[in-house]
């Protein structure tokens, strides 16, 4: 099978954990791999060690989204393709596993419409325009080269970084990076790997639920797991057929989310 799976900054603290590894490389002797990962936590610590207090903003739909002006893409740049990407690198090379890491930048992976306006919801529900800054929509994955890596016997690892048609730098949501690659490759499974152990709906997690389903419970999702519920109905509506949502922190999480013994499987039906 094809995975995108998808590392949440979450379980990044110093590269990827030597189980994820282990296991990512159990699984990569029967599957190929593209992964995507994610480290905003990181980029606000560095940022703000660099004298650069990073903005946020809540969009209707209750997304957070980065305020994401010059500076800020290149912070986020530097610590997203810089640093974190290349611990992955590192830490999978460490256990054999052979790596490319890459932004959406390299070979133009992925390209995007920059967004010229969000707009922002204040803590009392005020809408406002603010301006887009560099944030995108990403309107093309250059898949040849993804599966030119991996003909080749290299699992790719995406920072998600798009380039406008300008030729600049767009910051773009890690999860939705993850399922439009996977929509793109046409993936067999959207894996997204977080720091709890799945959908939680009143404190419980929910082993499976159908995309009609999830959508209905939606208000009930907080910041975070909201938006990878909709990066897992956007795989699905692309043809993915299931979508894992589960903890990066335990010994098996890959394998055990792909055989249902853990985390939450949404599915079309
Ligand atoms: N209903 C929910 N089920 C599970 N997690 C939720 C829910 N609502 C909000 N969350 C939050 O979403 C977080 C995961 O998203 P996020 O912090 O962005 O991690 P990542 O770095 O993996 O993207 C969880 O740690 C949790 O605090
Ligand atoms: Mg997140």
């Amino acid at each position: 099978m094809l995975l995108v799976v998808k590392m949440g900054g979450s379980i990044l603290k110093e590269g990827a954990s030597g189980s994820l590894v282990t296991d990512l490389k159990d699984v990569l002797k029967e599957n190929k791999v593209v992964i995507v990962h994610g480290g905003g936590v990181e980029v606000t610590d560095i940022a703000s060690k660099l004298g650069k207090e990073q903005k946020f903003i809540i969009s209707p739909e209750g997304f957070r989204s980065r305020y994401t002006d010059k500076e800020t893409i290149e912070i986020y740049t530097m610590v997203m393709a810089g640093k974190i990407n290349k611990q992955i690198t590192i830490a999978m090379q460490s256990q054999g596993i052979p790596t490319i890491g890459l932004s959406g930048l390299d070979g133009a992976i992925l390209k995007a419409e920059r967004k010229a306006r969000l707009i922002a919801v204040d803590e009392r529900g005020r809408k406002r325009v603010v301006d887009g800054g560099y944030t995108g929509k990403i309107t093309q994955v250059k898949t040849e080269l993804l599966n030119l890596l991996m003909e080749k016997g290299y699992t790719p690892i995406v920072t998600p970084i798009a380039m406008s048609q300008e030729y600049e730098p767009l910051n773009v949501d890690g999860d939705r990076t993850a399922a439009i690659i996977a929509g793109a490759l046409k993936a067999d499974r959207l894996i997204l790997l977080t720091d709890v152990e799945g959908l939680l709906l009143k404190g419980q997690r929910i082993p499976k639920i159908s995309a009609s389903e999830v959508r209905e419970v939606l208000k009930n999702v907080g910041a975070g797991m909201s938006t990878k519920v909709h990066a897992a109905i956007e795989a699905l509506n692309q043809g993915v057929s299931e979508v894992l949502i589960t903890s990066g922190t335990g010994k098996t999480p890959i394998s055990s989310a792909l055989k249902h013994e853990s985390g939450t499987v949404i599915t079309c039906e």
